[in-house]
């Protein structure tokens, strides 16, 4: 285990009907590697083992009649009790999180935070959604991958440990990768190229190959700016903001 110093590695706890979708492609690659070195944990919980009838059931139809079934707020607050209880050494595991198209977009400034405590817990809905009254009684934090729906909270909570796992050191390579790349200045990524120098007569931006590195990184950067202005006005509004003060100066 390659621990930062006295630090427990990162854990996620799962909450989910389907335990055998984790941890799919997060069991290969970099994370898949980390996690095998125990520089990340995963454990998952099956839902419906808190069931409480002899049926199993975890879901039923929704007061005041419309489609769908509903997840039952006992069978998920047995669930949640279980997930949060704190580690051996008192540690709390983290925030407990539901994953919903109705929460807040997860950005890299939240994903930062979750990599820089504990852990969490990571609740996935499937159904129509889950009994808001759990949802209040545990302070859930509602979090979204984006505005389109999908058919349960795995492949979210999928997303977004692997957003936060490329974070903890020793999982990624080079530390510089992550400090240009998309987001970490408020700012898309400026374009890439690689060998050929001409492919289908188009030449690779003569700075380039200059080894010019100052004019390289402000080729860099004006790059990043244009692409964020014309594709990411939101972005772009929020990076102009926070430039303006230094320009002032
Ligand atoms: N569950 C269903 N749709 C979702 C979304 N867009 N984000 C997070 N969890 C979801």
């Amino acid at each position: 285990m390659t621990e930062e110093a006295g630090r427990a590695p990162w854990k996620a706890r799962v909450l989910t009907l389907f335990p055998e979708m984790f941890p799919g492609p997060l069991g290969h690659s970099l994370a898949g590697k980390a996690l095998e070195r125990g520089d990340w944990c995963l454990e998952t919980m099956d839902i419906r083992s808190f069931a409480l009838d002899k049926h199993r059931s975890v879901d039923d139809t929704p007061f005041g009649g419309g489609p769908g079934m509903v997840m039952r707020p006992d069978v998920v607050d047995a669930a949640l009790a279980a997930a949060l209880v704190p580690a051996a050494d008192g540690r709390p595991i983290g925030p407990a999180i539901y994953l919903s198209p109705r929460g807040r977009v997860l950005t890299q400034a939240l994903v930062k935070d979750l990599a820089d405590g504990p852990g969490c817990v990571l609740l996935c809905g499937r159904y129509e959604g889950l009994d808001e009254r759990v949802i209040e009684a545990r302070g859930l934090m509602e979090v979204s991958l984006g505005d389109f729906v999908l058919s349960g909270g795995e492949l979210a909570a999928l997303a977004l440990m692997d957003a936060v796992v490329r974070l903890i050191p020793g999982v990624m390579g080079a530390a510089e990768t992550l400090a240009e790349e998309s987001f970490e200045r408020g700012l898309l990524e400026y374009p890439h190229y690689t060998r050929p120098a001409v492919w289908q007569d188009r030449a690779v931006p003569e700075v380039l190959l200059s080894g010019h590195h100052e004019k390289i990184n402000a080729w860099r950067l004006r790059q990043a700016e244009e692409v964020t202005r014309s594709r990411r006005p939101d972005l772009w509004a929020a990076y102009a903001k926070r430039a303006e003060p230094k320009r002032k100066a």
